[in-house]
């Protein structure tokens, strides 16, 4: 559970249960998965599930048998009253995507969405690379910088976040070009919008309103600079 501890950014998302909880949300999904060969035969991991939004999609939606993950527990409580109440049936996982017992190529396709900035990037992805079948697709939306900043600034805004990096698009082509993928290719979309869709808790603790004021402040003051890339290759 380190990774929840080191991130109040990712608690407030929990009590919130912010759904589509990622650049351009359930939309970009949408927009994303129109061009990729998804049916009623694949099987999705969806790594960093969240709320569940972008699982009972593509359940819904494709038919797909969904695999989702999630390292926290109040993230995955939600994402299964999602599924209980639209009467979708989705497989949870409450682990990290660092290190699962998952089988070997189990998985036709993986996505991440604003997931692995908040992790081992080369952990994870490494991970993703041996649970992916041949040829199957892994898709990520990830955070990325559209330059450097002054070391200072750079590690508030990671340590705000719980990041361990902050990775320009060329680092992450680097990454996955290092765990073994391949056709890597790189879209930025930045006019995608969604509305958003909370599930609030009972409580939530006051403090987490400054953590709200404090994520806005940041994405105000670095707008055009922290931005995200989709990410779509194979194995
Ligand atoms: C920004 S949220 C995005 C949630 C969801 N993908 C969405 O778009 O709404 C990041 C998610 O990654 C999860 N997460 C963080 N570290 C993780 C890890 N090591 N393994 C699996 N999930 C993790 C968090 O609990 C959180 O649900």
């Amino acid at each position: 559970m380190k990774q929840i501890q080191n991130s109040k950014y990712l608690e407030l998302l929990s009590v919130l249960g912010i759904g589509g909880a990622h650049p351009g949300g359930i939309n970009l999904t949408k927009e994303i998965f129109k061009h990729e060969p998804i049916n009623d035969s694949c099987h999705v991991l969806d790594v960093g599930c969240g709320t569940g939004q972008t699982a009972a999609y593509l359940t819904q939606t494709f038919g797909a048998k969904v695999t989702a993950l999630d390292i926290n527990p109040t993230m995955l409580e939600k994402a299964k009253y999602r599924m209980k109440s639209n009467e979708l049936h989705v497989e949870f996982i409450e682990g990290s995507i660092e290190n699962t017992s998952l089988l070997d190529s189990h998985f036709d396709f993986i996505i991440t969405e604003s997931v692995l900035s908040f992790v081992n990037k080369p952990k994870a992805l490494s991970e993703i690379y041996r649970l992916l079948k041949d040829g199957g697709r892994f898709i990520a939306i990830e955070q990325t910088m559209n330059e450097r900043l002054a070391p200072a600034d750079e590690l508030e805004i990671m340590q705000f976040y719980g990041f361990d990096s902050l990775l320009m698009e060329s680092d992450w082509e680097a990454l996955l070009i290092q765990a073994g993928f391949e056709n890597i290719q790189i879209q930025n979309h930045t006019t995608i919008e969604s509305e958003p869709d909370f599930h609030y808790s009972n409580e939530i603790d006051p403090e987490l309103y400054n953590v709200m004021k404090k994520h806005i402040e940041i994405m105000l003051n670095y707008q055009g600079i922290i931005s995200y890339r989709i990410y779509a290759c194979t194995k």
